[in-house]
């Protein structure tokens, strides 16, 4: 399987001149890589960033219609864009977004064909596998295992976010495996098995590798060390 990895830029940087000249040189040290590479910058970027996989940040559920300030997965999969991340931690904390409000996005992403990316994971006060169960299973709700097989999940520890405390590689396995079991009962071992499932959380260039030597790591999602392109392509190359 090859490997998914995955920059969430966030809400930067703040200009379009900033943005393509961070996607260009990423381009450039990314294009003799192994590694699948996805940019997910800000919804506004999207028309101006050319010659990489592309990725959204967030999605509506709806296709269109009177929603003020929304983005459909219709006008996305219009830009080319093939991954949607959906209840990134921050989205799910500050726009107070809920298990159902994902469940919807996920499937109107996979209804217009798109990848999603679901993020999942448990803050320093809460039960590791509670969590991961209850959001997989609320946010997979009432979707088929047909679909649910393009599905990629990224384990995402709250604490390890942006705090630069990742998670040991011994940590992110049983957490893999809890949600490989939770997939399981959901669906069934294939599907649990065709899923693929990322880790994100203070990822750098220093640490990367050894997540990435391990056969259930399918791959990063990358936040703040994927703002500094000679980082990143760091990463990607696994130098
Ligand atoms: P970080 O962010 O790499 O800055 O911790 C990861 C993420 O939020 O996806």
């Amino acid at each position: 399987m090859k490997t998914l990895i995955v920059a969430n830029w966030k809400m930067n940087p703040s200009s379009q001149k900033e943005a393509v000249a961070l996607f260009n040189a990423v381009k450039k040290g990314v294009a003799k890589a192994k590694n699948e590479v996805v940019i997910c910058p800000p919804f506004i970027y999207l028309p101006f960033l050319k010659g990489l996989t592309l990725g959204a940040q967030n999605v509506f559920s709806k296709e269109k219609g009177a929603f003020t300030g929304e983005i459909s997965p219709l006008m996305l999969k219009d830009l080319k864009v093939k991954y949607v991340i959906v209840g990134h931690s921050e989205s799910r904390r500050v726009l107070q977004e809920t298990d159902e409000i994902i469940n919807k996005k996920l499937k109107a992403v996979l209804e217009a064909g798109l990848k999603p990316i679901l993020c999942v994971g448990e803050n320093e006060n809460q039960e590791k596998s509670q969590v991961i169960e209850t959001q997989l299973q609320e946010g997979l709700q009432g979707i088929s295992s047909a679909k649910a097989k393009s599905i990629i999940v990224a384990y995402e520890p709250i604490w390890a976010i942006g705090t630069g405390k990742n998670c040991s590689i011994e940590e992110t396995m049983t957490s893999i495996l809890m949600i490989k079991s939770a997939l399981t009962k959901l669906y069934s071992r294939v599907v649990a098995n065709r899923v693929k499932i990322l880790y994100g959380g203070s990822v750098d260039s220093k640490d990367a590798s050894s997540y990435l030597a391990e056969n259930f790591i399918d791959g990063l999602l990358i936040g703040g060390a994927s703002l500094n392109a000679k980082e990143f392509v760091k990463i990607v190359s696994g130098t």
